[in-house]
């Protein structure tokens, strides 16, 4: 018992950590396909998006790889950014059909994600939309690989998928352990011809992950604190760097390794509060299929102003001190104002992304709607602070000017 009365282990979560994820990262990284894929399945179902990878000669080292180890490749292309059912509906069906062991999934979040909702459904008797609808376990599965292209979600080494359903305007989430890939191949390389805008988008989803568990009322592990610390220092520190200097491997490689540690549940495992901004801002993507990092990043700012308070202040002085370098004698209120200028100039500036709703072409009139959605299925209860549709909504609002 501690001094005051509390059991120890009530300041946080219990948890057990099992990453689950071999990682290959480096140069050399997609070296490694052909004897990994091998160990899971002859025949493998190859998913990618919208063409990228054949431009930049990523899909033909793969299929090199692949035929090599003597491995029967199927494919399915064209899954969009906010994926869709209807990919998974496509790529479930050619799994069943050709009883295919495998998937290796090339791209970023929305190629992974849909192929993680893919290998539950080659498992499963129903339409891969009840894994949502119905809240079906994604379980069991089969082998999940990828190929990591951008650095942004984190897909490459979570259980977690997002997946939209455009006839009911959702974009809602579900994961297992599962689906969590088995094995993902990062070489920074890849993510040299990702646009200054994606790199952007994608830092500050990895900026805004972090967040979500670092803005923890409950309080999470000191040694957990300062790794969150460092990981924002990074993306803070490479993601204008690679915005200017696409191949600087550096900060290529920084902007990746931290893209995967932010969301891989090891600096989660503490944290008691619920994701807040995702949720918000999976309505904006659902409603106007705005890419997911750009949301996040017009909303994080406002969000943080609505939440600060004094119950609150002492989480944005540790954000504007241990990472922003501000002054900690000044008041905490005064720090705290100053951190959310430091976060608005770092999306806004640093990265150039659009500041506001209305520069994206979001208007008001789908906010009510928005904001009970948002503390509907996908909730917004328990977070850094509770919010109410009626909060969300006041959000939003914020988000329409500058
Ligand atoms: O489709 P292609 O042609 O490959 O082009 C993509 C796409 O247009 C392009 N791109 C990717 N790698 C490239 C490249 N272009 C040139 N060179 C490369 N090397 O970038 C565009 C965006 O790709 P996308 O996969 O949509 O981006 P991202 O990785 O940001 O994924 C976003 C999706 O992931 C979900 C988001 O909601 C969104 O649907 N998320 C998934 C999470 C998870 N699994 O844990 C957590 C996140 O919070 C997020 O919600
Ligand atoms: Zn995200």
């Amino acid at each position: 018992m501690g001094k005051n009365n509390k059991k120890r282990g009530d300041f946080m979560n219990n948890f057990t950590y099992d990453i689950g994820t071999k990682i290959h990262f480096g140069t050399d990284a997609l070296d490694y396909i052909g004897e990994e894929a091998k160990k899971y399945a002859d025949k493998i179902l190859l998913t990618y998006g919208g063409g990228s990878i054949k431009k930049n000669g990523v899909y033909d080292k793969v299929i090199k790889e692949l035929e090599g180890a003597g491995i029967e490749v199927f494919e399915l292309s064209g899954i969009q950014p906010n994926p869709r059912i209807d990919s998974v509906r496509e790529g479930v069906r050619i799994l069943k059909e050709n009883g295919i062991g495998a998937i290796l999934a090339v791209g970023g979040g929305s190629t992974i994600d849909a192929s993680k909702f893919m290998a539950a459904g080659a498992c499963a008797d129903f339409d891969p939309w009840k894994f949502i609808s119905e809240k079906r376990p994604m379980s069991p599965a089969i082998p999940l690989l990828s190929v990591l292209t951008m650095a942004a979600t984190g897909s490459e080494m979570d259980c977690g998928g997002v997946i939209t359903n455009p006839e009911t305007k959702e974009k809602l989430s579900s994961g297992h352990a599962d689906t969590r890939p088995k094995v993902s191949f990062l070489n920074p390389e890849l993510t040299y011809t990702v646009s200054k805008f994606q790199t952007a988008a994608g830092s500050a989803d990895i900026l805004s992950h972090i967040f979500e568990t670092y803005f923890n009322i409950d309080g999470t592990m000191f040694m957990l604190d300062r790794i969150m610390e460092a990981l924002m220092k990074t993306v803070i520190k490479y993601g204008p760097i690679a915005i200017k200097d696409p191949e600087n491997y550096e900060a290529r490689a920084n902007l990746m390794w931290a893209s995967s540690w932010a969301i891989n549940d090891f600096i989660s495992d503490s944290s008691q509060a619920a994701w807040t901004v995702h949720p918000i801002e999976h309505e904006l993507s659902a409603f106007y299929d705005i890419t997911h990092g750009l949301g996040l990043a017009i909303l994080t700012p406002r969000w943080m102003e609505y939440c600060l308070s004094e119950k609150t202040v002492h989480k944005f002085v540790d954000l504007g001190v241990n990472v922003f370098d501000l002054d900690k004698d000044q008041e905490p209120m005064e720090i705290a104002r100053q951190t959310i200028e430091k976060v608005k100039k770092f999306f806004f500036e640093d990265l150039g992304l659009d500041s506001n709703l209305r520069k994206v072409g979001i208007d008001e009139r789908h906010f009510d709607e928005m904001s009970k959605k948002a503390c509907g299925k996908a909730g917004v209860k328990k977070g850094f602070i509770d919010l109410r549709p009626e909060d969300v909504k006041k959000i939003y609002e914020m988000c329409l000017e500058d």
